[in-house]
């Protein structure tokens, strides 16, 4: 029976879907996003039942899951917010509306939102298509000074947050299928699922838990090597420095070795470099980007294809909601450029908000500014305040029975490996649970912590970790580490072997 004919007749059989699991994309089908998955979803449950009943043993669902600073308090910068609201209502700036404006608003972020605003014209209207040609300029003006070498504007990309430049320079570099992309183990899993909507080939290669997380080029060499013996056309390799989930931050050494391989190995360079402010050892491991340390090579390694990745998600920022980031391409074939171009300009332009705090980010109160003092201020608040919270988190995770946890260098995470109990991994396989996984379910359903499980970033075979941030507020920081204690004790007494 047709539907036309089940209508008449008024059996009122459901109509079929058109678009069912079944027949739409497989690729989309086979993305896994961990940060945002079985646990978060299950941890939002958990909230919708605290705010209608009382009947769990936590108050608060606390979102370790995600680097997402405001989420958990942090406060936004505060001039960044001026300079943002003022652009969003020019009135204010009116010479009639300037008296009043300028005792809630310092000059410099009235001059700051002008300035913009010259260059913008309305913030609701859309943008040239690789992002303002101003704040490109502001952009390519901190990256020279960053490095000590030039920038050129016209090789910058404002985008939706790094994620969108990944996104856009990966689907670039993906031919078909044979193509392979070297990310490491364990990675940010935004790589492994766009290499999977792109229907790519993941080249995972293994960050050394035992040396701080670093990256050991043989390794690098080995994995190479069997892809491409076994067909693949290996052209990138993904490093994350500072990293996520790992924390760890490259030597300059380690750098120059990776860039002298992807040279010789003819591998484009992407260098994702999201957490390029959060150092917490700044004297022993400070942060280098990948296009300083290119440029002080010699010049035959000048050529390397590297694309630089930022965003102001992250850093002292937080602002991850407003989508704002840019990448840096470097050396790259000028047709390949137009092409970059091309797909940029099929989204018409990353959104306006996001590329005025990317401006912000780059080129924030100088000295002498009359934001400056607060502006500093505030930064080295979060800065230090991280720092302490990094410290106590480790400190917390090492004194545990069977779990040890490198320093965070950088970025907001620890990494923690957890050895469990041979009954709590028979649980868990009783449950179809990986045991990484089963182990944060319960510490979920008895601390109202959510973090993520090692398998969803990948991790070495044989081995368990779980991903947490540190950015619950620092005022309760201590609870939260108690309840962390507990917890863990309570699930090892239960399944001590
Ligand atoms: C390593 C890494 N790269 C990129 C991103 C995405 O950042 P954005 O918010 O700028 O898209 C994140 C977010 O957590 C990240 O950890």
């Amino acid at each position: 029976m047709t539907n036309n004919q089940s209508i008449a007749c008024g059996t009122q059989q459901p109509r079929r879907k058109t678009i069912r699991l079944d027949n739409m994309n497989a690729h989309i089908k086979n993305v896994e996003y961990a940060v945002r998955g079985e646990l978060a979803i299950k941890a939002e449950a958990l909230r919708d039942q605290l705010n209608k009943t009382n009947s769990l043993p936590f108050k608060t669902i606390v979102n370790c899951n995600i680097g997402n600073p405001q989420q958990l308090q942090q406060k936004p910068i505060t001039f960044f917010r001026q300079v943002a609201s003022l652009c969003d209502n020019p009135d204010l700036l009116l010479p009639e509306n300037r008296h009043i404006v300028s005792q809630l608003y310092p000059e410099d972020a009235l001059h700051r939102a002008e300035v913009l605003l010259e260059h913008i014209g309305s913030v609701g209207a859309y943008s040239h298509s690789q992002g303002i040609p101003h704040i490109r300029e502001n952009v390519a003006k901190f990256i020279t000074e960053r490095d000590g070498y030039a920038a050129n504007p016209d090789n910058i990309y404002l985008t939706q947050g790094a994620s969108a430049g990944v996104q856009s320079i990966l689907s670039i570099l993906v031919k078909d299928q044979s193509t392979g992309i070297l990310i490491p183990t364990p990675q940010y899993p935004l790589y492994s699922a766009t290499l999977s909507l792109l229907d790519a080939t993941p080249v995972p290669y293994l960050l050394d838990e035992s040396q701080d997380w670093s990256l050991n080029v043989t390794d690098l060499e080995k994995s190479v090597s069997t892809a491409r013996a076994n067909g693949t056309d290996v052209r990138a390799l993904v490093i994350i420095n500072p990293g996520n989930p790992t924390g760890q931050c490259l030597s300059e050494e380690n750098m120059r070795e990776i860039i002298e391989f992807c040279y010789t190995q003819q591998i484009v360079l992407l260098a994702d470099e999201v957490y390029q402010t959060n150092i917490y050892e700044p004297e022993a491991r400070p942060f280098h980007s990948f296009k300083k340390v290119l440029m002080s090579m010699d010049s035959v390694f000048h050529d390397l294809e590297l694309v630089s990745f930022h965003s102001i998600s992250k850093g002292m920022i937080g602002e991850c909601g407003r989508r704002g980031g840019y990448f840096e391409a470097h050396a790259i074939d000028p047709e390949v450029m137009s092409q970059i171009y091309k797909i940029a300009s099929v989204s018409l332009c990353p959104n306006v908000h996001g590329q005025i705090l990317v401006d912000l980010m780059c080129q924030p109160p100088k000295q002498g500014d009359a934001s400056f003092e607060k502006y500093n201020q505030e930064i080295d608040t979060i800065y230090s305040s991280l720092r302490r919270r990094s410290r106590k988190l480790e400190a917390c995770f090492n004194s545990l029975e069977g779990v040890t946890c490198n320093p965070a260098f950088g970025a907001m995470y620890l990494f923690p490996q957890i050895r469990l109990p041979a009954k709590a991994i028979a649980d868990a396989d009783a449950h179809g649970k990986a045991a990484d996984n089963f182990y944060c379910l319960e510490m979920l359903d008895a601390t109202g912590v959510c973090v993520v499980p090692g398998s969803g970033f990948g991790q070495k075979e044989g081995t368990w970790h779980f991903r947490s941030t540190f950015l619950p507020a620092e005022d309760l920081f201590d609870d939260f580490c108690e309840n962390l204690t507990n917890f863990h004790k309570q699930f090892m007494n239960k399944y001590r072997d």
